[in-house]
């Protein structure tokens, strides 16, 4: 029988005992809206990182990889519309100083942590991380405005348009770390032209992290205040934008299939033209029903050619392209997609995580205990952290099964290798991490060169030739 009941609390509680994900900085009391990923939440990022990659590349040629940098100076985040805009409604409760989103939150009634209805007056509040470059400050006395990149552009003989002065001067020692990963890419845009010879259309693919001071982070990895994004932006004519969108929409659901989340809980939702950035043509939310409601896992967005336009603004530098055919200059525009690899790899544990109620065999768990929960992550295999698991049945035997075990390693497999406990207990500790595979050698592999392969999912035993151990891993990974 299965129970499908899952819940934040136990998943939370499987990321801790099992070794995903801990609480950042806990001996202290713990940084709220930070995490720490421990060695099979490293993996199974990896994993997910690979098949984003993969799917990216599966949907267009010319997909540059990129790694920008995590600061990016004043004048690009005024430019992105960043530090005027990139802002949410905050409000504090008078009586406990407690604080709440006041779009989350309805101010006609009581405060949920105190019960009292006084309210402060709702203000912005800005979700960059912001901070300073070098060891003085522009109050400092000692601040020289030579040193600034406005005056070492001018000194160059540059000219920074009078315009921009107002986004670079006294500022340009201020910095904020990056509230997404896209802007470095659009920053970057003329550079990628001019060393890659790349023509329009190409994309632009990135993985990294990304900082925003939430004013209530919540639901574990959901909403954290530093989180990874994986974003493609995809640079083409305007002509073919709203063909390319739907090429990336097709694209997406395929990749959510593929990595085998049940597309029955995925929705993509059309943004109305309300819920729309003002620059922005089209926007698909990719939604996912968690236990708390369909939430956004991802954005698909038609962004026009609004950021080059801006950044080309700001920056005073030419960011068109040449149009062999028409002869004329453009700004390119931008198809986007936005994944953040956290959220996502939460809503694979939601999705993943069962509990079967089973019989057990008393020999595995002792006497009186007829009824068993298994709780198993039913991830796809080429998630899974461990693709396989390697026992001796007996300490006695594990020489033999070392050295199988080694062989695997050695081809590159994430796998693990356990003798301690009954059987039971170490096909239960692999249900719970999702290891597809546990394979066991027993006395008769002595004789017959076999082992008993197990199933996570079907817990179907099967006996196979040590020979083709690597082949049927390599099978289990590969199913659709
Ligand atoms: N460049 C577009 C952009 O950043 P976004 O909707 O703000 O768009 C994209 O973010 C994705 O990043 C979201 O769908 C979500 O998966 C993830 N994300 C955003 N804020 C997050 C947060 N505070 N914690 C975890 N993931 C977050």
């Amino acid at each position: 029988m299965e129970n499908p009941t899952v819940t934040l609390d136990k998943i939370v509680a499987l990321c801790k005992r099992k070794g995903f994900i801990y609480q950042s900085a806990s001996i202290y009391g713990g940084l709220n809206g930070v995490y720490d990923f421990a060695h099979l939440g490293t993996l199974l990022k990896k994993n997910i990182r690979a098949e984003w990659l993969k799917s990216i590349n599966a949907t267009f040629d010319d997909i540059l990889e990129f790694e920008g940098g995590l600061l990016g100076p004043h004048a690009e985040w005024e430019a992105s519309g960043h530090v005027e805009n990139f802002s949410d409604p905050m409000v504090d409760c008078l009586n406990c100083k407690h604080r709440f989103r006041a779009d989350e939150i309805d101010l006609s009634k009581p405060c949920a942590n105190c019960g009292q209805t006084k309210w402060t007056d709702i203000r912005q509040f800005n979700l960059m991380f912001k901070t300073q470059i070098g060891a003085i400050s522009n109050d400092d006395p000692g601040f020289q405005p030579s040193l600034t990149a406005m005056a070492d552009t001018v000194a160059q003989g540059g000219v920074y348009p009078e315009k921009n002065r107002g986004a670079g001067h006294g500022k340009a020692n201020i910095a904020y770390l990056r509230p997404e990963t896209a802007q470095p890419i659009f920053v970057n845009f003329k550079n990628f032209i001019s060393t890659y010879r790349v023509k329009i259309p190409f994309g632009v693919a990135q993985m990294g992290k990304s900082f925003r001071n939430e004013i209530t982070p919540k639901q574990f990895l959901f909403r954290t205040r530093e989180f990874e994004q994986m974003e493609i932006e995809w640079f083409c004519k305007e002509e073919t934008a709203l063909k390319d969108f739907d090429t990336w929409c097709e694209s997406r659901k395929k990749f959510y299939s593929n990595i085998g989340l049940n597309m029955q809980k995925i929705r993509f939702r059309e943004q109305t033209p309300d819920e729309r950035a003002h620059y922005s043509i089209r926007c698909t939310d990719v939604e996912y029903e968690f236990p708390f409601g369909f939430k956004e896992i991802e954005g698909i967005a038609y962004r026009g050619n609004y950021d080059l336009t801006q950044h080309s603004k700001f920056s005073g530098k030419d960011l068109t392209v040449f149009d062999e055919e028409t002869r004329k200059t453009y700004t390119p525009h931008v198809v986007e997609c936005s994944v953040g690899t956290d959220r996502l790899l939460l809503t694979l544990l939601f999705d993943a995580y069962h509990e079967d109620i089973q019989a057990v065999p008393a020999e595995a768990f002792g006497e009186g205990r007829e009824q068993e929960t298994r709780i198993v992550l039913k991830l796809h295999p080429k998630i899974a952290p461990i693709k396989a698991a390697f026992f001796p049945l007996v300490k006695k035997l594990s020489v033999p099964m070392l050295a199988i075990y080694k062989n695997i390693k050695k081809l590159g497999y994430e796998v693990d290798f356990d003798e301690s406990a009954s059987i039971g207990k170490r096909y239960r500790r692999q249900d719970e991490i999702g290891t597809p595979l546990c394979f066991t050698y027993d006395f008769d592999s002595e004789n017959d060169n076999c082992v008993t392969v197990r199933d996570r999912d079907t817990t179907i035993q099967q006996r196979i030739s040590i020979d083709i151990i690597e082949d049927y891993i390599k099978k289990t990974l590969t199913k659709g």
